[in-house]
């Protein structure tokens, strides 16, 4: 990644050039200290504080790519075949939770179908609406969210900032039919397994997951030549992973990939059903962060 190139060409010291030299032989000679497979804690704790102040970015500080007012229309082209469907279908008492929900404004849309939304777009069925939950790490609620969550008082709407995903307690937010993330915290989180781990831990047996994660190796190895790929995975032994054959291994889900190699960036588009509640996530680790919208990020299976 850029930042492992810049930190290399900055060591421009004779004293530098010898310390590597040293660590190659060493390596060569089986001899190596093992460091390279270890993230480099300082870099990457420098790198999520950059993270941070990305999102507390406001008005004309945040960046062009950090896009936050997606709607519903949105959602629905950019998640799975079958979301709109799946939304449509809720009841009153079903709940729907939007994790890196930014504003809000998909479940505004639901609850406020957009003027001129044709109908089967808006993803609204005709029955009573769910209640829906809308997280952001940073509070991006607008004037109108609130107006629209006090006018339907209770809890139809609630939107809950401040904390990322894996902080909540299970009480603190109940169980879901359908969660959703569009360029949340799938594609953001440092920690990917504990991430998935904790979104099946909130959905209902025979609920499902709706996301999309861009900048990864297809599913129909489709990918074109030159990519700058965003997430990258790979096996104990260090051979590249998909990350739909590694959440293929998750036990009590059943996965589903569409692939869009035509895209800007390769993405994949993912639904996960949970079918029974023995779940359990393959583990993951961190070996690479670099912040940005969505940030680069470099994972290993554990053995
Ligand atoms: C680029 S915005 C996307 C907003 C919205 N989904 C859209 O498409 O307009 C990223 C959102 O993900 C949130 N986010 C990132 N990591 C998260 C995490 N681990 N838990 C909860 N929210 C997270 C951010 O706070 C922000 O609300």
């Amino acid at each position: 990644m850029a930042s492992v190139r810049s930190s290399v060409q900055g060591w421009n010291t004779a004293a530098a050039r010898l310390a590597v030299l040293i660590v190659i032989v060493l390596e060569a000679l089986g001899l190596g200290t093992g460091w390279s497979q270890e993230p480099a804690q300082p870099r990457l704790d420098e790198e999520i504080s950059k993270q941070d102040k990305i999102y507390q970015r406001r008005g004309a500080d945040i960046p062009r790519g950090y896009v936050t007012n997606r709607g519903l229309t949105n959602y629905a082209e950019l998640l799975p075949a079958g979301f709109c469907a799946a939304l449509g279908k809720l009841g009153s008492s079903d709940r729907w939770l939007d994790i890196g929900a930014g504003s809000g404004q998909a479940i505004l849309d639901y609850y406020v179908p957009e003027a001129g939304a044709a109908s089967g777009e808006n993803c609204v069925g005709p029955g009573a609406k769910a209640r829906a939950v809308a997280m952001s790490i940073e509070e991006r609620q607008t004037d109108k969210w609130r107006e629209q969550a006090t006018s339907l008082g209770g809890d139809r709407m609630r939107y809950l900032s401040g904390k990322r995903l894996r902080q909540y307690s299970p009480e603190e937010l109940g169980k879901f039919q359908l969660i959703t993330d569009v360029f949340g915290g799938f594609s953001y989180t440092e920690d990917l397994s504990q991430f998935v781990d904790k979104v099946l831990s909130l959905l209902e047996v025979g609920g499902a997951f709706y996301t999309l994660l861009p900048g990864v190796h297809l599913e129909n190895d489709q990918d074109k030549l030159g990519i700058l790929y965003l997430t990258e995975l790979e096996g104990a032994a260090g051979r590249p992973e998909k990350v739909c054959s590694w959440l293929k291994k998750t036990t009590c889900a059943k996965v589903g990939c569409e692939s869009k190699s035509d895209w800007k960036r390769p993405t994949e588009l993912i639904k996960v059903e949970k079918v029974c509640s023995d779940v359990s996530v393959p583990r993951m680790k961190l070996l690479e962060f670099e912040a940005g919208y969505p940030p680069g990020r470099r994972f290993q299976l554990e053995q």
